[in-house]
């Protein structure tokens, strides 16, 4: 499956919103609709935002318009995931230096995509037969146009007959593990039960957690990570409970300019999110909602960091540059 892509001067996504009921295509045709795709969650997830925003560079340096003018309005999409700004200043770079737009983005799509399989080849090998694992939030090849960070080490393991059996977050509140990673795991055949969040820790002090894999959003200097929010309490009980706890992502969502997670920017997102489930009203009429899209775990809670350079612990951040 592939979750982002180009034809011609358009670039295609399956729309994140309407999934798992339809499998939508959004067509963006200039970066006001990139930015549009990003901002309103279209597609979602850092490594797939990073590749639409490289795409959208791209379609403007083939049209009459100046590729930063469209770079500068897509950088402004979203604050959190740091993959959006590797991409744009990836594709200027490539740009100024001669190359073929479409070419440098085509080739940025597909280096995120052999990355998420090497963080599969590299994830797979600490997941035991019989494993039972929780992720959180969606890391999976909707996130990441193909394989996923967290679901990847499933799919291998799952591809090298380890059973295994995943327990979904339903991450309120967009719901990304209810609609999107269960509707994923569903279609490679890996068992799988949605749990609502506050469930997480009620399986994990029973001893029905082995392992938990979640992605990032950012990784800071220190080895601090953003993630969809609820992750922190996660990585906080399993540590309570003697629990790996892992974080899944390509080196490009590696930081080295902000210091600590308390340095990332987090994404509060508007209310009704929080308010509405699909239209309907779930929130008390009379009651505000608030609604930050993202949480910061510290690098003291973190096993170690699955990527495509193989597996760090926090100690070893910088290694992953060598
Ligand atoms: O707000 P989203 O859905 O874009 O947030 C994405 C996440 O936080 C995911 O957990 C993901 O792991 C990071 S990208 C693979």
């Amino acid at each position: 499956m592939r979750a982002v892509w180009m034809e011609e001067d358009l670039v295609k996504m399956i729309d994140q919103r309407y999934l798992p009921e339809e499998l939508k295509i959004y067509t963006a045709k200039n970066h006001e609709q990139i930015r549009y795709a990003i901002k309103e969650m279209v597609v979602r997830g850092a490594p797939a935002i990073g590749v639409t925003a490289a795409y959208g560079v791209a379609q403007a340096s083939v049209s009459w318009m100046d590729p930063s003018h469209a770079a500068e309005n897509i950088r402004t999409a979203r604050p959190t995931a740091y993959d959006l700004f590797y991409a744009v200043d990836h594709m200027l770079k490539s740009i100024k230096e001669g190359r073929d737009g479409v070419e440098a983005a085509e080739e940025y799509a597909l280096s995120v995509i052999n990355k998420c399989r090497a963080i599969g080849e590299h994830g797979a090998k600490l997941i035991e037969d019989g494993f039972n694992l929780l992720t959180h939030c969606n890391a999976g090849a909707l996130a990441t146009v193909d394989y996923g960070t967290a679901l990847s080490p499933m799919r291998v393991a799952n591809e090298q007959d380890k059973r295994i059996f995943v327990y979904v977050d339903e991450t309120r509140p967009r719901l990304q593990g209810a609609k999107l990673t269960a509707w994923e795991l569903h279609n490679e055949d890996i068992p799988n039960a949605v749990i609502a969040d506050n469930a997480a820790g009620h399986y994990m002090q029973r001893g029905d957690v082995d392992m938990v894999i979640v992605g990032t959003d950012r990784i800071a200097a220190n080895g601090d990570i953003a993630n969809k929010i609820g992750t922190y309490e996660k990585a906080v009980v399993a540590r309570e409970n003697g629990i790996p706890f892992y974080v899944a992502a390509p080196v490009t969502t590696f930081d080295p300019n902000t210091k600590t997670g308390m340095d990332i920017p987090i994404e509060e997102r508007d209310q009704e999110e929080v308010i509405y489930i699909d239209e309907k009203r779930v929130v008390s009429p009379g009651s505000d909602a608030r609604n930050p899209a993202f949480d910061v775990t510290p690098a003291r809670y973190i096993t170690g960091y699955i990527t495509e350079k193989g597996v760090f612990t926090p100690k070893e951040v910088d290694r992953m540059f060598l």
